[in-house]
C-alpha cells in the first residue's frame, strides 16, 4: 500500500517502539526548522512530551498516553502505581479525549492482572492501539477521497481545492492523519489538488506542521494567513473544507483547534462542503452539546511572542505585542453541528447528528 510518509526512503510513522525498549518520537516542537526525534524512557518523559507538544494532535496524544502508561508500569506495576501513572498522564491535556480513551483501554487491559505481566500486556495494547489508528486513519482516508473524486469528477481537469486548520495530519496521528488522510489518498490516485494550510496562529501547527508534511509528501499547498480562509472561499477558490477534531460530541458538535469554527461560518456562508475527519475514539459518547467540552487554556506567551529561523539558521523568538498587554489563549472552539456537512469516519461518512452516528456505531445507542 502507498504510506502516507516517507523519510530518507524509508516509511515512518510518528511513534514506534526502539531497540532499547525506549518509544521513538519526533519533537514536533523543532519542526519545520529541525527534524529530531527522541526517546521516551520513563512515564515522565511521556507525560513531558504530550504536555509540552513534542507529541500533539488528538490520536498521537492517545497512542503517546497508552504507551507512557506502559512505560510507567515498567516503574511501579502495582494498583497505585497503575493508578498514579494514570493521574500524571490525564492531566497532561484536557480538550482531546482520545487521552482519556487511550489511558482507559490500558488500564482495562491490565488492572485485572497480578503486577508482574502487566507491562507486557500494557505494552501489547499500546501497540494494539496504535497499529488500529494506522488502519483507521487509513479507512477515513478511503472514504474521505471519494469525496475529492467526486469534487473532482464535477470540474475535469481543474485542480481541487481543499483547505484544512491547523494539523490534523500525518504529524497528529501514528501515520496517515485524519484530515490528510483523503488528500493522501487522492493525491496518490491521482486527482490533481492543492490545499490551502490556514498558517493557525498562536502555535502555527498549519504554518511549520501541515505545509512540512504536505511539501515532504509532494502535496500542492500554500499557506495562507488565518484570517484570509473566507476571502478565498468568497472567491469561489476553495472547494471543499476538511479539519481534524479533538472531541467531537454525539450530536456532532466539533472541536476543534481555535479558529475552526470562523472557518465553518464563513464555509457556510458561502456554501462550501465543511467536513470533519475523525476515528471513533474522538467521539465523546458521554456528551450531547459542545459547551460542555473542557477548553484547554494555554499560555500568553503563545500570542505575544513567536519563533522562526533567523537567516543564519538559528531559531529565535521574538515579541509581537506591547508590554504589559493582556492576552488571552484558548487552545480550542466548538462548530455548532448545524455548520458541519459531514464526518468522515473509519466506518463512512455520517450527517453531524446523533442520528447519523448512530447508524455508523449503533452500539453505542443509549438502552
Ligand atoms: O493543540 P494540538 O496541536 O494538539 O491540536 C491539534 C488539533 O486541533 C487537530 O486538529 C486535532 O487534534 C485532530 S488531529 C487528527
Amino acid at each position: 500500500m502507498v504510506r502516507a510518509m516517507q523519510i530518507d526512503g524509508k516509511p515512518w510513522r510518528t511513534i514506534w517502539r526502539n531497540q532499547s525498549g525506549g518509544i521513538g518520537i519526533i519533537d514536533q516542537t523543532r519542526l519545520p526548522h529541525a527534524f529530531e526525534t527522541l526517546t521516551l524512557r520513563t512515564l515522565d518523559d511521556a507525560a513531558v512530551a504530550i504536555r509540552t507538544m513534542q507529541v500533539r494532535g488528538a490520536p498521537l496524544i492517545g497512542a503517546a498516553a497508552a504507551y507512557g502508561l506502559a512505560l510507567g508500569l515498567t516503574e511501579d506495576a502495582t494498583d497505585l502505581g497503575l493508578e498514579r501513572a494514570h493521574r500524571r498522564l490525564i492531566e497532561t491535556r484536557p480538550t482531546a479525549v482520545n487521552l482519556r480513551w487511550a489511558l482507559g483501554r490500558v488500564v482495562d487491559a491490565v488492572c485485572a492482572l497480578p503486577p508482574e505481566v502487566r507491562v507486557a500486556t500494557a505494552f501489547a495494547e499500546a501497540d494494539a492501539l496504535a497499529e488500529e489508528d494506522v488502519a483507521i486513519n487509513a479507512a477515513i482516508g478511503r472514504f474521505g477521497a471519494e469525496l475529492i473524486k467526486e469534487i473532482a469528477g464535477r470540474k475535469p481537469g481543474q485542480v481541487v481545492n481543499i483547505l484544512t486548520h491547523c494539523n490534523a495530519g500525518w504529524l497528529a496521528t501514528v501515520d496517515w492523519g485524519t484530515a490528510t488522510a483523503p488528500i493522501y489518498q487522492a493525491f496518490a490516485a491521482g486527482i490533481p489538488l492543492h490545499v490551502f494550510v490556514d498558517e493557525t496562529r498562536p502555535r502555527n501547527q498549519g504554518a511549520f506542521l501541515t505545509a512540512w508534511e504536505l511539501g515532504r509528501a509532494g502535496v500542492p499547498h500554500t499557506v495562507i494567513a488565518d484570517n484570509a480562509g473566507g476571502h478565498f472561499m468568497q472567491h469561489g477558490m476553495v472547494d471543499l473544507a476538511i479539519v481534524g477534531t479533538d472531541r467531537t460530541t454525539r450530536t456532532g458538535d466539533v472541536c476543534n483547534k481555535i479558529g475552526t469554527y470562523l472557518k465553518a461560518l464563513a464555509a457556510n456562508d458561502c456554501g462550501v462542503p465543511f467536513y470533519v475527519a475523525l476515528p471513533s475514539s474522538t467521539i465523546d459518547w458521554t456528551l450531547t452539546d459542545g459547551r460542555d467540552i473542557p477548553i484547554e487554556e494555554r499560555s500568553g506567551a503563545e500570542v505575544t511572542h513567536i519563533a522562526g529561523r533567523t537567516k543564519d539558521g538559528a531559531i529565535a523568538t521574538v515579541q509581537l505585542t506591547p508590554d504589559g498587554s493582556k492576552v488571552a489563549n484558548p487552545g480550542f472552539d466548538v462548530t455548532p453541528a448545524r455548520l458541519v456537512t459531514g464526518l468522515i469516519t473509519e466506518r463512512g461518512i455520517a450527517p453531524a447528528t446523533e442520528q447519523g452516528l448512530l447508524r455508523l456505531f449503533p452500539e453505542r445507542a443509549r438502552p
